[in-house]
């Protein structure tokens, strides 16, 4: 039997749930989720809470920056930093993380996944 797998918009959370210029952990369809409202930048990111260098479920409570115009959130752990745009590791290694589309409709903000 095959399984078809499809993007949905799922809510995430409201506005005022969201913390200015950092992150929430969300879990949304059985993963942790990491939810950042870059609030100087006026812009939302969601990616996997998991920091893949230690497997440490942290990213949402990672610090928020840029390195030129690309936003990126520091792991609190050993600092290293992955673009929230791409998900692409800014510290020079291989590891990557898995970033969400996030949209903001009505004071509700929704994250983008496949179920
Ligand atoms: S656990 Fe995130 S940088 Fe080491």
């Amino acid at each position: 039997m095959e399984t078809l797998t499809q993007t949905q918009w799922l809510l995430a959370c409201h506005v005022e749930d969201a913390i200015e210029n950092g992150g929430v952990c969300l879990k949304l369809a059985d993963q942790q989720v990491a939810l950042f409202y870059f609030k100087r930048r006026n812009e939302w990111y969601a990616t996997q809470n998991e920091c893949p260098h230690k497997r440490q479920m942290i990213l949402s409570r990672g610090m928020l920056g840029s390195l030129g115009e690309t936003p990126k959130v520091a792991c609190p752990f050993h600092k290293k930093t992955f673009a929230l745009d791409t998900g692409e590791c800014l510290s020079g290694d291989e590891c990557a993380i898995k970033t969400y589309p996030v949209k903001v409709e009505d004071g509700r903000v929704f994250i983008a996944m496949a179920r």
